[in-house]
């Protein structure tokens, strides 16, 4: 089966196309892009379809390297929108991302908040008041997990939640095992996810922050519509379970599986073609 080849550009393809079974509840919810570029185009034209729809809607949004080219897409995409447009956009934006590490500062480059500003705030002309994150440095973490918590439901909710996936199935820092039921919290970051996370921190696991502060499955499942995002050869494996094992603690971006908004973007490497 040469599924890049019967994946044209702009074209989905249907999980009965994939070269194994898919649970029912996938079907018709599962975008295919033929590699991480197209994946990252078409993410981000999507996302500006959704801003251009409502400026003002409540964005949940990621970080990590899945994330970086859609952020690129995007912010050109936007750039080619009317300047009153951008200019109603800019001052209509409201965002709040998943998680953030424990103990470092906004200023800190290896923080979230950083990588926030640098690929999004400030190449769109955000303030820090509409890109919103946990503070890292509060000084009780918990907290801070429950205002953080708070101020989104203060706010009416997640309109569009972005999401990508952990190579240990993890949504936001929701570490495994993980209830659909978690709330915005602090926790403990698991041996696996500081690993995947070190490059950011000279390559040295033992360097990246031991806690996080992490939106739950519980605020991610109120967003009316949950955007998936899984790229590459290296998450098949985890994409395969997700796609193929019904809800389970294990797996926590299975939760997602009973969510009427949720949809799965990946390109082919992901689903090991
Ligand atoms: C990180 C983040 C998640 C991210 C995921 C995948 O640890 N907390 O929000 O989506 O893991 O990261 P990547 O895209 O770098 O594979």
């Amino acid at each position: 089966m040469d599924l890049r080849s019967r994946c044209h550009p702009g074209q989905s393809l249907s999980v009965a196309a994939l070269p194994f079974t898919v649970l029912p509840c996938w079907s018709g919810r599962v975008q295919v892009a033929s590699d991480a570029a197209a994946l990252a185009e078409r993410v981000a034209t999507s996302l500006a379809q959704a801003l251009e729809a409502d400026p003002g809607r409540i964005l949940g949004l990621a970080t990590g390297r899945t994330m970086e080219p859609i952020y690129a897409a995007l912010v050109r995409q936007l750039g080619a929108w009317p300047a009153q447009q951008q200019a109603d956009l800019r001052r209509r934006w409201r965002s709040f991302n998943l998680d953030e590490y424990v103990g470092l500062a906004a200023g800190d480059p290896r923080s979230f908040a950083a990588t926030m500003r640098q690929q999004l705030g400030d190449r769109l002309g955000l303030g820090q008041a509409q890109l919103r994150l946990p503070d890292g440095r509060a000084a009780d973490p918990n907290l801070e997990a429950s205002r953080y918590g708070q101020a989104i439901a203060d706010a009416g909710g997640l309109s569009l939640q972005l999401l990508g996936l952990g190579l240990n199935g993890h949504v936001g820092f929701n570490e495994p095992p993980c209830l659909g039921s978690a709330a915005c919290r602090c926790l403990e970051l698991s041996a696996s996810t500081r690993e995947q996370n070190s490059a950011d921190f000279g390559g040295d696991p033992a360097a990246v922050p031991r806690l996080a502060i992490t939106l739950g499955l519980a605020e991610i499942l109120q967003a009316q519509r949950i955007i998936l995002v899984v790229s590459g050869g290296g998450k098949a494996r985890i994409l395969r379970r997700l796609l193929q094992d019904p809800p389970d603690p294990a797996l926590p971006a299975s939760w997602l599986q009973g969510h009427p908004g949720a949809e799965l973007w990946v390109d082919t490497a992901a689903l090991g073609a």
